[in-house]
């Protein structure tokens, strides 16, 4: 359950989001480059922390793919190094960073896309979005605690 600060903070639909800076794009020395992107968005950041994930944060976050071929290796690479999870606020806030990040696979990324010009592989993709108003919501409350939301 979000705390009621938290609750308070999301109680205008629709304008905040989760992004996580994946381990890869900090290998690559591409972090500040996707935050200045995301700003240039429009996107405020709300909170901010680096951490690397342990096993069971990686897992516990990625739950819903639990039952994917995929989902040990995503676990094993979102923990593999540090990264960043982001609380973001704009209008339309979840659209607008799906569309701002591209697709999952960077080879089918619209040009301009964060995951075309900064991902390697569908693996290491640079960037994780929320893909729901319910999913930010959860995934914010994940990261941060009410105190830290700005
Ligand atoms: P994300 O959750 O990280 O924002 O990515 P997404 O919505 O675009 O893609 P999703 O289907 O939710 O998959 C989560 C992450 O799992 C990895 N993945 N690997 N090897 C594969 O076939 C495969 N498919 C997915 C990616 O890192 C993807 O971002
Ligand atoms: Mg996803």
């Amino acid at each position: 359950m979000p705390s009621i600060a938290l609750i308070a903070f999301s109680d205008m639909p629709g304008i905040h989001t989760l992004a996580i800076v994946k381990p890869d794009a900090f290998a690559t020395g591409k972090a500040g480059k996707i935050i200045a992107h995301l700003e240039a968005e429009g996107f405020t950041i709300k909170a901010a922390r680096v951490l690397t994930l342990s096993p069971a944060q990686g897992g516990a976050f990625y739950a819903v793919h639990k039952e994917r071929p995929f989902y040990a290796e995503l676990v094993g690479f979102m923990g593999s190094g540090p990264c960043m999870p982001l609380a973001l606020e704009r209008a339309d806030a979840v659209a607008h960073l799906r569309t701002v990040i591209g697709a999952t696979d960077p080879a089918e990324a619209a040009p301009g896309t964060i995951r075309k010009l900064y991902a390697e592989s569908k693996g290491k993709n640079a960037i994780h979005a929320s893909d729901s108003d319910e999913n930010a919501a959860r995934e914010i409350g994940f990261f941060f605690d009410a105190a830290s939301l700005a």
